[in-house]
Parts: C-alpha cells; sequence; structure tokens
C-alpha cells in the first residue's frame, strides 16, 4: 500500500480487495489517468485483468455496498478535485483483446481503445469504423455513450455486447434491440461491459487505410489533437453545432485557471498545465450561461463528471 487506507471504507474490504486484487492502489491519483490530466483520487484503484478479477471486484464492493465506477481510458471524463469514493477500475489484460468473429464479425474486449480497433481491422480488410478516426475512448465506454462522429455511431456497427450480470456474476449477452442507442446514450450505462462482438464491412486494405488518414487529417485539421482535453465538452443541440454557437458568443480563448476554451475547436477545453476540475467547471457554467442568454439554447455535457468537488 502506497497510503493508508481511507478511513471510510470498511476495514474488512480493504482486507479483502489486496489480498484478492493485489495489484489494488490506495489513494491513486486519477489525473494519471485520464487525458485531460485532471482528477483527485481514488479510494481504491484496480487494474483487472481478467473476467474472474471483475466478477470478484463486483462482488466484494457489493458485499461491503462500496461504490464502483468503471473509468475506460479516461478520455471523455472530468474526474472531480476531491476524487472518486469507493472501487474504481479500469480494463486490461484479457479486455484488451482483439479477434476475428469469422466473416466480417470482429470480437473486441471493453478496454480495447477505438484507434487499435479500427486500425486492427482496417489491415485485416475490415471497414465500417474508421468513420469513428478520432474517437480516443476504449470499446466499452463508446458503447456506454454510443460514441460517433457526424459520419456515424458505434451502435451502428454492434451485433452483440457482452456485460457483467451484477446478481449472478455472470456474463450475459444483450443484442442490439436491447441496448437503446441513441445520440450519445444507451441503455449501458450502469452495465459492466466485458465486450462486444462487431459487424464490418468486407473491404481493400488500402482503401480503407486511406479512409482511416482522411479522416485523422481532418481531426489534425479542426480539433486540438495534441493538447490535454476530453474532446466534446457539449452535446449538439438538435439542429445546432455548439463548437459554432460559443465560437459566435466570441468565447474561443477564454480562460479561467489553467483551463480554457480551445481557439481551434470551441467546443474541447483544454487543460494548459494545472487546470483543477473546478476551472473546467467555471468554464462550462460561464458558456453555458452565455448561450443561454445569447441564443436561448439549453447546453447539456458530453464530457462525463464523477466524483466529488
Ligand atoms: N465549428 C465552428 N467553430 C468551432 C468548431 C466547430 O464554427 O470552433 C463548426 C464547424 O465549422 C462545423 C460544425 O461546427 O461546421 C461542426 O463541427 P465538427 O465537424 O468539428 O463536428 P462537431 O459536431 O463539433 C462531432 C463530435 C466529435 C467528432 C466530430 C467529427 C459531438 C458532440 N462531437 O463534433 O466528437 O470528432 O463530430 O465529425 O457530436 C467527441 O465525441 O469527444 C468528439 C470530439
Amino acid at each position: 500500500m502506497k497510503s493508508p487506507p481511507p478511513p471510510t471504507l470498511p476495514h474488512a474490504f480493504l482486507e479483502a480487495i489486496a489480498k484478492r486484487l493485489p495489484g489494488a492502489r490506495f489513494g491513486e491519483p486519477l489525473a494519471k489517468h485520464t487525458t485531460f490530466k485532471i482528477g483527485g483520487p481514488a479510494d481504491v484503484y484496480v487494474e483487472l485483468k481478467t473476467e474472474a478479477e471483475m466478477a470478484d471486484a463486483v462482488r466484494l464492493a457489493d458485499e461491503h455496498g462500496v461504490p464502483l465506477t468503471v473509468v475506460g481510458c479516461g478520455s471523455n471524463l472530468l474526474v472531480l478535485d476531491s476524487g472518486v469514493r469507493g472501487l474504481v477500475l479500469r480494463l486490461k489484460g484479457d479486455f484488451e483483446r482483439l479477434a476475428a468473429g469469422g466473416g466480417t464479425l470482429l470480437e473486441a474486449g471493453a478496454g480495447v481503445r477505438l484507434p487499435k480497433l479500427i486500425a486492427w481491422a482496417g489491415e485485416r480488410g475490415l471497414g465500417g469504423s474508421e468513420n469513428l478516426v478520432g474517437v480516443p475512448g476504449t470499446l466499452g465506454g463508446s458503447l456506454v455513450m454510443n460514441a460517433g462522429t457526424r459520419e456515424g455511431e458505434i451502435g451502428d456497427i454492434v451485433r452483440e455486447v457482452r456485460v457483467l450480470d451484477r446478481q449472478t456474476l455472470r456474463v450475459v449477452v444483450l443484442a442490439p434491440r436491447e441496448l437503446e442507442f441513441s445520440y450519445r446514450a444507451s441503455a449501458l450505462d450502469e452495465r459492466l461491459v466485458v465486450g462486444a462482438l462487431l459487424e464490418l464491412k468486407a473491404g481493400k486494405r488500402d482503401d480503407i487505410i486511406t479512409r482511416i488518414r482522411e479522416f485523422q487529417q481532418k481531426r489534425l485539421a479542426t480539433q486540438p489533437v495534441h493538447t490535454h482535453n476530453v474532446g466534446s465538452t457539449f452535446k449538439n443541440p438538435p439542429g445546432q453545432f455548439v463548437g459554432r454557437l460559443i465560437e459566435r458568443a466570441g468565447l474561443k480563448g477564454l480562460r479561467v485557471g489553467d483551463a480554457r476554451v480551445s481557439p481551434v475547436h470551441a467546443n474541447f477545453i483544454e487543460n494548459m498545465g494545472r487546470a483543477k476540475a473546478s476551472d473546467v467547471l467555471g468554464i462550462v457554467a460561464a458558456v453555458r450561461d452565455r448561450i443561454r442568454s445569447e441564443f436561448g439554447v439549453e447546453l447539456e455535457l458530453e464530457m462525463r463528471t464523477v466524483g466529488e468537488a
């Protein structure tokens, strides 16, 4: 243990976690695990490598009434400054596996990052996922959010999703009609995604790779790809582009502490160095107020927030 266990969690839980999941870290700063490089500590942080470990972690949390949060690769996540109480899980090992599923099917673990999945599929002449280039998240997080771009969403290519049932601790398979994909939402919220079977399209390897590169070039030209950010801050309001609205309101470059509205894409917030979650929330509040007063539009967050302020 790096630091003394937080007093709020039952001692029996901490002991059981240390025994069953020896890689567990106590008081782990989540700023290390988000693309924003922002966030207070997790009471307990575990990188799970197998489905059996996931079942163990869930069982222990539920037995002791400890809250559980899955964080993916932290690419769409604002972790608040006082951190996250309870158990925080990240999926590695077996959850990062990719395998041909026969024909145009691809099997992937929830911890696989989408850029890797898209490139892997392209190399094997499987297209249909390249319009997701630029979404940095893991497959699991992307499914929960129905991540996407103007060209398509992950929900469009899902054949089935495997989740861990919290009661039985068994993996169950869900069909697309049970997943209720809609704009940046699905019925997978609060579910523990283990992996998915995706249905792609056969194509020529070189054509697919070329399309991937074209999408990458477009993102490089229109998004602040090389800064610390979590992609889109707000959802696009129906029929409008929030980036355009924020730019028209003159808010590009707006700064609160070390956070600022990106001068490249107005729906991105960048951490300029030592931004706190409270700085980001300051920008969120200021942008919301201005867009409401100027255009009468209520903005909804696209990035997720977790933890305590
Ligand atoms: N625009 C501006 N000013 C800006 C930014 C954009 O006028 O500062 C205009 C653009 O010129 C364009 C329109 O707004 O006419 C839409 O911009 P863009 O093509 O960048 O798409 P978006 O709707 O802002 C969505 C996704 C992105 C995804 C892009 C690529 C949402 C909330 N965001 O952005 O996803 O990369 O499409 O197609 O749907 C993410 O999910 O984190 C993310 C980055």
